[in-house]
Parts: C-alpha cells; structure tokens; sequence
C-alpha cells in the first residue's frame, strides 16, 4: 500500500467552485476565495481538491458550457490566480485537479460560432453534430429535459445532449481529439495533478444516430446515446498524455453505468485511472443495498471509488431522512456511511459542505433558481441549486462570511445556518465537522497499515460487519440496537459511543480483539 500511487486511497473533495468562498466581494465564489481556506481543507486532512469548471463561460450550466478550454473566466480570476492556487495547494500538501468538459463546449465558443456562420455540410460544422431534416433526427431527449435537439434557420439540426447551449462536439473528428489532447497538456503544464472528466461516458454515439429503444432498456449503458465502444480510445489516448508527465497525474471520469462491470470497462490499466462509483449514492439507506454495491465494486473495479453527494444530487443527508420520522435520522445515517466508505479499500470523494452537515435546500425561491433543469422543465424539476447554496463559513457575518463584501451571495443561504458555519462548529467536539476530522485523520493514521482486502463477518439483519485488516467496521441500517462482536476497542463512532452494542443509524470503527 505505502508505495501505491497517491490517487488509489486519495480523500478528494469537491470545490463547486461558485459556491465555496467569495473572496472578490460579488456574491460568487473564486479562485482566490479558494486559497484563502486552504488551511481549512488542509485541517480537515483531505490528500486532494477536484475544482468544478473555472473556465471563461456565459454560465448557461453553472460553467460547465466552456467557451474557451484555456482560460479563467473573470468572475473566478485569472490565469495567475489559477497559477498561485495550484502553488499554494501543493505547498499545503493537497494534490489538484480540475475538470475537462470533452463532451460538448458552449455555443459561445469559436468553434461552435464558426459552425454556426459556415453552410451545412462545412468542415466547421463537422466538428459538432448536424443532420438535415423536417423533423429531429431522432428521439433523443436532453439530459435537462426537453429535446435534445435544436433547429437552426437554415434548416439544419444540432445535437445537445443537455442545453441548447451545450452543443455535442463530433468525436468521430480527428481535430477534436487533437484540441483536447492539447487542452489536457495545457493545464498539466501548469501544474494540476488530474482531471475529472465530465459526461466521459457520452462523447461517442452510435454512428447511425439509432433511436433509443422504448423504456425498461439500460438507460447508463449500452445506449446508442452512452458507453460506445469508440470512447475507450479516447481514454487511451489521454492515458499516454498522462503517463509522459512526471509525478502520477491521474483521471477520473464522470461515468454512469447500470453496472459495475461496465464501469471497470473505463478503468482498464490503459485507460483511467478511476471511475465515480455512483451505485452507492443511488442506493436507499439499505445494508443489503450497500452490501451488495460494495461486492460488485470490489470484485468489478480494481482501483475502487466511493462517492455520497456531489454538485448534480440531493445532498445525502436529506435523501437519508426522506421518509424518516426521526428529525436528525438523515444526518445520522451520513455520518455512519461516511464511517462505512472510509473503512473500504480505494479512495474517496467527499462534496464540500458534507463535513458541515448541510442539508439539501428545498424551499429555494423560484426565481433565485439557476439551474437550467428548473427552466427547461418548467419547473416540475427542481434542479440541483439545493445542494450548491454557498458556503456558511462563520455565523454572524453577512453571508455567513462566504462573501468578502455585502454582496448578495448567488443562492440565499438558510437562516438555520449560523450554526452549521465553520466557525460554530469548528470549536465543539460533537458537531459534524469535528467528527470529519476525527475520521480522516485516524484514515490517515491507519492507512499504510490497511490491505486492499476486507473480510465479511456474520451480522444481523440490516446491519454490515467487514474487517479490513485491524479494523472492523460495523453499521446498522436496521430499526433496532444490535450487539458488536468482540473487540480491542472503539476506535470511533458515528454516534454515541458504546463498547458493546450498536445503536440503529450509526456505525463504529473497532481495533480487532
Ligand atoms: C455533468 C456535470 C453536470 C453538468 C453536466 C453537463 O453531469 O456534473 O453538473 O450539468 O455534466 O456538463
């Protein structure tokens, strides 16, 4: 284990960088705002920060419609900002990595302008995807609802698998694979230590356009829309561009599949280094769930990952209570996964704010909402903006201290979170925060010891029990106490500790007797 590369036990967490820290004053999150708290994420003993899209962008996704693959957009600061950032992160021993949205660009960028002002049929437009037609080409709909294709007065179609201002690049065009093999190295030039690379599943489809077949089919994989063969040598390619660079830089892809088999399809040794595992954060507070889940994983995917939330999910701790009479059952089931996904063999992703135990926000006003999700459906779906609210980083400051300046922050933060801040919970022993430090610490501390290995113990209904090594962890879902085994100690509880019994919704790291 000592020797594996950084990447294959790494505790990455996720920076929606617009929602973080807002150091420029205009009520939106930036790069600066993100070194200012370095120390903070240093503190909390994460090894790594994935940054969400920073990039210059008309923002119709929250940044992840790029106009220009090589740049800062203002809002978030400048390329020497960028630089300082990547400076400082690894001055404070935090790797760096940022996202790469191959997929599609914005309809801002120059290539889709170009396309847009050359006839059909134009090498300009053969960069993205155009069909001619009365009608769409296909029955694809977007991802943000709503076709997934749009007309242009001349006649022709383009496909965007999410907004019309997210139009699909064409892969099956060597000069798209050239651009982003260029972009990759652009940025490892300057220092990052990966990407994670948006829609990886999505940017080859079916060479015929098929249509997608009626419902009950796999919708994640093997749809002539997701997971065509020709992706996985873009990967390759992008694993050699990796592999000549010093220092491990790695990649992990944005993959949803139906199951872990295909995922492992996008780990292969000359492929990505890891995958999302999204199966546990679909899941229901279920030990049978997760039991399952983590067998297939560990059988399918050689370089695991574990994921609760991230920017695109309600936050875990609110669909963990969903259906709970319990107020607090919600927060108490995160805290006890969060024990379970530490305590497995591979690395971990956790989505800023989880450590605070921020809640999804639900009662958003509707015109506050940005997520084109909301619009696009309108507004039968609420979208992702309830788990990107900003920040709380102290209690009485203006924006909760998200913002430097009196600026209304992008999204209004809840009342109720003076006392999630940073700062109310940074001193008391029993809040969220400090028992996220407890744990990635003692991770930390046990971590070369633990083999990639764990063990299944015998265990009452709705409960896991697995040891890794000297550890054993246990986690009951179920409704009632259950008895621990044997053991040489807690080493820490989600709950309220107890040397012989295991209270319902918590979970608990003992040393072996
Ligand atoms: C990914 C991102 C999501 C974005 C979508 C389109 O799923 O995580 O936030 O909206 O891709 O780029």
């Amino acid at each position: 284990m000592k020797n594996s590369p950084w990447w294959r036990d790494a505790v990455v967490y996720e920076i929606y960088v617009r929602s973080f820290a807002d150091a420029s004053g205009d009520g939106i999150g930036d790069l600066q705002g993100i070194r200012s708290r370095l120390p903070y994420l240093a503190g909390l003993g994460v090894d790594a920060i994935w940054l969400t899209p920073f990039q210059p962008s008309p923002m119709a996704d929250g940044g992840y419609d790029v106009a220009d693959y090589r740049g800062v957009d203002p809002l978030f600061g400048t390329l020497a900002d960028f630089d300082a950032l990547v400076a400082d992160a690894h001055a404070h021993g935090l790797r760096l990595i940022v996202d790469v949205v191959p997929n599609h660009s914005s309809s801002a960028h120059p290539w889709f302008q170009a396309a847009l002002a050359a006839p059909p049929g134009s090498p300009e437009r053969d960069r993205y995807i155009f069909r001619d037609g009365e009608e769409p080409p296909n029955n694809w709909t977007s991802a943000f609802s709503g076709p997934a294709w749009t007309r242009l007065p001349d006649g022709q179609w383009y496909l965007h698998l999410f907004a019309p201002e997210q139009p699909d690049f064409n892969w099956r065009n060597p000069a798209v694979h050239e651009e982003f093999l260029d972009v990759l190295r652009f940025w490892l030039d300057r220092g990052v230590d990966g990407f994670r690379i948006d829609v990886a599943m999505g940017l080859y489809k079916d060479a015929d356009l098929a249509d997608v077949p009626p419902s009950g089919e796999g919708f994640q994989s093997r749809s002539p829309i997701w997971s065509q063969p020709e992706v996985h040598e873009v990967y390759r390619e992008w694993r050699k561009v990796l592999d000549s660079y010093p220092g491990d830089r790695a990649a992990v892809g944005e993959v949803w599949t139906d199951t872990a088999e295909d995922l492992a399809l996008y780990v292969r040794p000359d492929e990505l280094h890891q995958s999302f595992n999204f199966a546990w954060l679909e899941a229901p507070w279920s030990a049978t769930a997760f039991r399952k889940i983590i067998e297939d994983t560990l059988v399918a995917v050689t370089a695991p990952t574990w994921v609760l939330s991230n920017h695109d999910v309600v936050r875990h701790i609110t669909r963990y209570g969903e259906g709970s009479l319990e107020p607090e059952a919600g927060l108490d089931r995160g805290r006890a996964a969060l024990l379970a996904m530490l305590a497995l063999p591979g690395s971990a992703y956790l989505y800023q704010g989880e450590e605070l135990g921020l809640p999804e926000v639900q009662d958003l006003p509707p015109e506050s909402r940005q997520d084109p999700i909301f619009e696009r459906s309108g507004g039968e779906l609420l979208g992702r903006d309830g788990c990107r609210v900003p920040i709380p980083w102290s209690s009485d400051a203006q924006s909760y201290g998200f913002s430097s300046g009196d600026a209304r922050p992008w999204l209004p933060q809840p009342a109720a979170w003076a006392d999630l801040s940073v700062e109310s919970q940074a001193g008391d022993p029993a809040s969220t925060l400090s028992f996220y430090r407890r744990v990635l610490a003692l991770r930390r501390s046990l971590r070369a010891s633990l083999p990639d290995a764990i063990a299944w113990l015998d265990s009452p209904a709705d409960t896991l029990l697995f040891t890794r090594g000297e550890l054993i962890c246990a986690i009951n879902c179920g409704d009632e106490a259950v008895p621990l085994p044997p053991h040489g100690g807690i080493l820490i509880s989600s709950g309220e500790p107890d040397q012989t019994s295991l209270a319902p919704d918590t979970a608990v790291w003992l040393r072996q007797a």
